[in-house]
């Protein structure tokens, strides 16, 4: 079944890739010779007094700042000096800042248990960032996909120049209802129309409802989903902000094909102001996603992602809600 889905996004993302002017001027094996020359000269200004021209990144000694300090609820200081300054002054890598990918990491596993191996995670300037590019990287024009109504007025507003069949998913107080995700899917089954390529879900505190999806329903639509192979977009930003003895299941949770791609962010929980969001996913969907933020906004900041503010901080919320 994951071979399918693959099989889907793969021809939308090869399709868009080899119409797209730079593979017209330089062939693929174009492509593959600068990704090796960039990564032989990475290694080499790993090196001592190496001085690294390549990138147009400037020499942080000749930015306008000596010391960057913030000051936590709770008088907790964080000081950004030196290298760490230098750092989350710099550009940095587009999948993130390694430590604080590990770190990430070490949330989701903690958080979500992810049962199978080959998921990975980046980070991106705020869900709301995750949850376009997947859409441009899934959706082409007149695609149909599915989303919980009323849906997440941010989220309409991505979708309305990719222009997909939109497909509503009415929800009662216990979230989206997964008899109508199946009659949907069987209706077009039926009539032999295209199937859904994806679902848009909030499934803890949905945007603008309020309502938690019930654990048992996202098991009956991970089998949907199964059955008609579509993917599951679990934008979760409230995932930590309900009122439930117990943490809600995630669909991350219970993904055993990589059929999920799952958005976090700190918006609710640390500031919407450092925008900071995870996806995770299928590594090869991250791997695409992490292209398209190279050409995009590079990474989120860096400032944001600075080790000794968000891997602390991070930490502390894991300890606080733990
Ligand atoms: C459901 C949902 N998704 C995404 C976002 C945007 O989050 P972020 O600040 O991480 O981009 C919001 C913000 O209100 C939201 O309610």
């Amino acid at each position: 079944m994951f071979e399918v889905i693959t099989s889907c996004w793969y021809i939308v993302v090869r399709r868009r890739t080899t119409t797209h002017p730079f593979f017209m001027l330089a062939n693929l094996n174009q492509f593959g010779t600068i990704v090796i020359i960039t990564a032989v000269a990475e290694k080499f200004a790993e090196q001592k007094n190496a001085l690294n021209l390549a990138k147009a990144m400037p020499d942080p000694s000749t930015l306008p700042f000596v010391e960057i300090s913030v000051t936590c609820t709770g008088g907790k200081e964080i000081k950004l000096i030196g290298k760490e300054l230098a750092w989350s002054l710099q550009y940095a890598p587009s999948q993130g800042y390694l430590p604080l990918l590990k770190k990430i990491r070490e949330f989701q596993e903690h958080w979500h248990k992810p049962i199978y191996n080959d998921w990975d995670t980046v980070l991106t300037c705020g869900s709301m960032e995750g949850c376009s590019k997947v859409f441009e990287m899934v959706l082409e024009n007149g695609d149909p996909m599915m989303a919980q109504v009323p849906t997440y007025d941010g989220v309409l507003g991505v979708l309305i120049p990719l222009e997909p069949e939109f497909i509503g998913i009415e929800q009662d107080e216990d979230g989206i209802i997964p008899a109508n995700i199946a009659k949907v899917c069987e209706e077009r089954r039926r009539s032999g129309k295209p199937m859904p390529k994806i679902l848009y879900v909030n499934p803890t505190g949905g945007n603008p409802t309020g309502t938690v999806l019930t654990d048992s329903r996202k098991r009956q639509i991970y089998e949907l989903a199964e059955t008609y192979n579509f993917l599951i977009l679990e934008d979760d930003p409230y995932s930590f902000v309900h009122f439930l003895d117990k943490a809600p299941a995630t669909f991350l949770e219970l993904d055993t094909k990589g059929r999920v791609i799952r958005l976090d962010s700190i918006s609710k929980v640390i500031s919407p102001g450092l925008r900071l969001g995870v996806v995770t996913g299928h590594k090869e969907i991250i791997k695409r996603l992490t292209a398209h933020m190279e050409t995009t906004s590079i990474h989120p900041s860096s400032l944001s992602q600075a080790v000794s503010i968000l891997a602390k901080l991070i930490r502390e919320e894991i300890k606080k809600l733990d």
